[in-house]
């Protein structure tokens, strides 16, 4: 039987030819894909293991989570969060980009408003339309390349039709991890505006910054917590997004039950394999998180240093996740993603996040292939500078 010892970033194996979302989008082309956001590491070796003997089981019958693997999460949460969650509020979900479409559908009517803050991951931005719901956009403040919520604007975005909004924390793609006090903020606007808040948290393990800790905005008061609904997931943490298993935390009944009243006959089961996965993930995967952890933040500080000596090109601290937000307006390229891409590096464009003039870069791979993307950068920028 195939042994799993450690992962070896430096070295994953090749996904070209694999059915990737990531790698197959520049088959055949030298284009380093550094765009989706999945990470180019294997899962760590405990979760392989229990993948490995699923699979020699060989029955892939219909599947619902054990007490085991539901005891899995609530541990995670307190342990990594101190937040002590109950095993009837998690409602498992084959993915989070699901669950902000049914939130859209499930909490506010066709006449009335979903708000979220911009940039942002896309879905936030299509779940509201694709549910013919209004979207309301405040945009963040960025100042010296620092992206925080100007809670003037936030206030003024509410309407007495704004009935959902939409929270990334920690935040893709300015990489912003939410302070206590800016979460009470934001809650407390929500709150006086009778709004739910729901708050994807799908990066919360994966706070680079030594000096930052990701709370769980439900874990801050009951209030708040009667009014959350939480996304979470194994998914980017232990690099598991193609296994589909996710959940959302929910405290409050009737929420819970509005919530999965939306689900039904529409959201499959959860499989079985992404449900061994993140058993595993949570009762097996701490110390590999760890060993994750410190290569990303090499990969983040050798890009940070590379991208600000590069002139035409800014980025902010990357506080959590492994996407770095880069301001390239200055370069004076039209649409920088496609500039990079001729340079054959595949970024993706900060348009889809309402940020035109921005890119994101995926840093989530071997080493030499972020310093090889780094080279390709500036030359490219050189080049057209002469
Ligand atoms: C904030 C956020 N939510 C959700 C997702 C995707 O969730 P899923 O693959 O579970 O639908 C991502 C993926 O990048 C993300 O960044």
């Amino acid at each position: 039987m195939q042994e799993y010892s450690k992962t070896d970033f430096d070295f994953p194996p090749d996904r070209t030819n694999t059915d990737s979302i990531k790698w197959s989008r520049y088959a055949g082309c030298d284009i380093i894909p550094m765009w989706i956001a999945d990470m180019d590491f294997q899962s760590p070796p405990p979760v392989l293991e229990v993948l490995h003997n699923h699979i020699r089981h060989g029955v892939f019958g219909y599947s619902r989570p054990s007490s085991q693997t539901e005891e899995s999460v609530v541990q995670w949460m307190s342990d990594r969060f101190r937040w002590a969650i109950r095993p009837d509020w998690i409602v498992w979900l084959p993915g989070l980009v699901c669950a902000l479409n049914l939130v859209c559908r499930a909490f506010a009517e066709s006449t009335e408003e979903v708000l979220t803050t911009t940039p942002i991951y896309p879905p936030f931005l299509s779940a509201p339309r694709f549910s013919d719901r209004k979207l309301i956009r405040c945009p963040l403040k960025r100042e010296n390349k620092y992206y925080s919520f100007d809670f003037q604007q936030f206030k003024q975005a509410f309407s007495p039709k704004t009935k959902v909004c939409l929270l990334c924390n920690p935040h893709n793609p300015t990489g912003r991890v939410w302070t206590k006090k800016e979460l009470e903020t934001i809650a407390r606007i929500c709150l006086q505006n009778g709004s739910i808040i729901c708050s994807d948290e799908i990066h919360a393990d994966l706070v680079l910054s030594p000096d930052k800790k990701h709370i769980p905005l439900a874990s801050l008061d009951r209030e708040i917590a009667e009014r959350t609904i939480t996304l979470g997931s194994p998914s980017k943490t232990f690099n598991l997004p193609g296994l589909s298993c996710g959940f959302a935390i929910i405290p409050n009944k009737q929420i819970r039950e509005r919530f999965t009243h939306a689900m039904q006959g529409i959201i499959p089961h959860v499989n079985a394999l992404g449900l061994t996965a993140c058993r595993a993930a949570y009762s097996q995967g701490a110390s590999w998180l760890n060993d994750l952890l410190g290569y990303l933040r090499i990969n983040r500080d050798l890009l940070d240093e590379s991208v600000g000596q590069i002139p035409g090109l800014s980025m902010g601290p990357v506080e959590a996740t492994y996407l770095a937000w880069i301001d390239c307006r200055k370069l004076g390229q039209p649409n920088p993603a496609a500039f990079f891409e001729k340079a054959s590096v595949g970024l993706q464009d900060g348009a889809e996040f309402d940020a035109p003039g921005f890119v994101r870069l995926n840093f989530a791979c071997p080493r030499s292939r972020l310093q090889e993307a780094i080279q390709r950068i500036q030359k490219a920028v050189t080049k057209q500078a002469l």
